[in-house]
This record gives C-alpha cells, structure tokens and sequence, in this order.
C-alpha cells in the first residue's frame, strides 16, 4: 500500500510502498483511511524538526489527525463494525506510569511515551491502518465530511476542560454556578484549526468569545470566528499588552499560536483569578527575555493560573464527536465544513506539505472516498 513518510531529522516527505497491515489479535480493527490532516506537527516533521522513527526503521510515516472507515473487526470488537467511520487516538502509554495503564497516556509522566505519527510509531498517512479497538472513537456517519477534525478538536477539549475544572475547584462562586464557562470572558489567541476549534467548543458552553490573530478581519479564519458569534481582535493594531485598556481583561484565555513571547504577555490580559491555558508548541529554542520578577508579582496578587496541555484522552476525542455534532445542528454543516479550505489527492500531498498558503485553514489528503 501506498503511504507518505519522512526520515526524521531530514526535510522532505516521499511516498512510499508499505505492506498492507493485518488484524492479528481479537481486540484490533483495521481501517480503510479516507482523510488526514496536516497539522503545524507534521510541518515541522517535514521540515526536519521533531519526530523520531519507529526504533528499528530509519522512516516514519506520518499523519496523526485520521478519519477512516472500519473494513475488518477483531472477533472481541465490540460497538464498531465493517462500515463505521472511526478515527485513532495519536498517543500510546508507555506502560509503566499509573496515569498510561488508566487509559490516560496524555497525562503520561515517564516521558517514554510514544505518538503515531510523530514519535516513535508510524502513523495514519496511509491507504490501511491497524490499531486496537481500544484507540479507536466511532464517528457518526453524519460527520463523514468533517470527521477528520475529531482530533484537533480532541487537543482544544481536553485543554478547556482542564480549564473548567481546575476553576470549579478554586473558584468560590463555582459551586453555585456549575456551568462556569456560561457567560465567562474568554480570549481564543491564534485562529489556526485548534484555536477555531476551540472557539466552537466555548460558544456551545455558552461563552463570550474573542479570538486575536494577525491577519486582516475579512481573511477566511477572522472571518470565520466572527460567523460563529466571536469577535475578531487584530493584534497588529492591538498587541498583548493593549489588550486590557482595549477590550477588557478575560476570565479564561486559550492559546493556540504556539509564540513563546506572545504566552508572557497573554498574562497582562488575564482578569483577576484568571486562568490561561497554553497548547501552542513553540518550535525554535531561541533564549527569550522576560520581566520575571513583574510576571511574578501579577501572578501571585492576581491569583492567576498558567497551565500547558497536550494531546487528548479518549474521552476528549468523545466530547469531540459530541460538539461537532452539536456545532453542525447550531451552524450547519456548510460552515463547519468551510474549516477544510484544502483537500489533497495523495499524488499532490508530498507538495502540500510545503505550501502553506495564507487562506488556509485545515488542508487535508484524501485518501479514499466516503460511499
Ligand atoms: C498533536 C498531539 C501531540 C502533540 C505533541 C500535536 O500536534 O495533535 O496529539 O501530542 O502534537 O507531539
């Protein structure tokens, strides 16, 4: 079978022949891949930046944002059949830390993980994919178009959850208010798929939303959060440390740009007993100037709280499929669908991966057709 694959450290991406994978044991399922999507993740890969191999083979295929379509069950496979659309989570536990062996290798603490696609294991840029039933999330047919951003959506859930709970348990007025995010301020920063994505999931909960990019208001993703009742602040003429005078201070801020400067300054715009959530992956290591000591004072008079997530259970991957659902009934599938501006015959894909153009939202690579 055909798949698209890197050598890890060097830029480029090849297409390349791979035996077809087979279901072995009873729990495992294999899946025909219709679409993957390109994130800032495979980017990099491409690119010659961080991904490792799998330990005995010198490529990587890559791709971890699937959808496909279940063409053959394991005998113990239960709640998905031949025909069910489905998609793979990405991490897999390393097998000795409590949170890996409860089903939680997001909140891995050995570091020894390992990530289809990126780290250690290949991934879903491929015509088949053979995982176990118990990575897998099925996805209704409904979402056949859209599917395929259950995980990057997967990324901006767990990170808002997280976000949720922690206030609910430090916040006074929490316990009376269940639904804490319901009329809360919120700041979405950078509107790449994560952070539109995650912009859908705080509108379904009832929030206020603004989302600060750096790109004109009537570019496709400005434009976009401003459809789904956002609104737009164009951080070139509003920049981080401006933001407070400018439009107020926010309850939760959701950051998606992956700038490491930018997280420092995101701290001025937080209210107070504020939380910010950073998912962005900066890329470089450049060393970066900070005035700690006043970051520190606002963080202590402010009872602010600044936390990281990464990946994403597979309940995260559930509460997914539940909000795109959701989000299709609100605003239609139509416009959901407009988050795909790119889709990639394979033959094209070792190209896309280098082009990056600026009304992109998500690009894809089609690998198979939805009957
Ligand atoms: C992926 C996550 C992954 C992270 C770090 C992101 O692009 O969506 O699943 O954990 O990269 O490798």
């Amino acid at each position: 079978m055909r798949a698209l694959a890197i050598r890890p450290g060097t830029p480029g991406v090849l297409l390349v022949e791979r035996p077809e994978p087979a279901v072995r044991r009873p729990d495992e399922v294999k899946v025909q891949v219709l679409a993957v999507g390109i994130c800032g993740t495979d980017r990099e890969e491409v690119a010659g930046g961080r991904a490792r191999a799998p330990d005995d083979q010198a490529e990587l295929v890559i791709g971890h944002e699937m959808l496909g379509q279940v063409v053959e069950a394991g005998s113990d496979v239960r709640g998905l059949k031949v025909g069910d659309l489905a998609v793979f989570t990405v991490r897999r536990g390393c097998g000795e830390d409590l949170s890996c062996l409860l089903g939680r290798p997001d909140m891995c603490r050995t570091g020894r993980y390992r990530e289809r696609g990126i780290w250690g294991l290949d991934g879903f840029q491929a015509e088949y994919v053979v995982d176990r039933q118990a990575y897998a999330v099925r996805v209704p047919p409904e979402l056949a178009e859209i599917g395929v951003l259950v995980e990057p959506l997967s990324v901006a859930e767990k990170a808002i959850d997280e976000a949720v709970r922690v206030q609910m348990a430090r916040l006074p007025e929490a316990g009376a208010a269940p639904a804490w995010l319901a009329g809360c301020r919120c700041l979405v920063v950078g509107l790449g798929p994560i952070g539109l994505l995650g912009a859908v999931a705080l509108r379904l909960r009832g929030a206020e939303v603004c989302g600060l990019d750096v790109v004109d208001p009537d570019t496709p993703r400005a434009a976009w959060l401003s459809a789904l009742g956002g609104s737009y602040i164009d951080g070139r003429k509003v920049p981080p440390d401006r933001v407070p005078e400018t439009v107020g201070t926010f309850d939760l801020i959701f950051e998606a740009a992956g700038v490491a400067a930018l997280d420092f300054d995101l701290l001025q715009a937080l209210a107070p007993s504020g939380v910010l959530v950073l998912t962005g992956i900066p890329g470089g290591d450049r060393p970066l100037e900070v005035p700690g000591e006043a970051l520190a004072r606002r963080l202590v008079l402010g009872n602010l709280l600044v936390f990281g997530s990464v990946n994403a259970a597979r309940d995260h991957y559930r509460l997914a499929v539940d909000d795109l659902g959701r989000a299709v009934c609100r605003w239609g599938k139509e416009f959901i669908g407009r988050l795909i501006t790119h889709r990639y015959p394979v033959e094209a894909a070792p190209e896309a991966f280098g082009r990056h153009p600026p009304e992109e939202i998500k690009a894809v690579v089609e690998w198979g057709a939805w009957p």
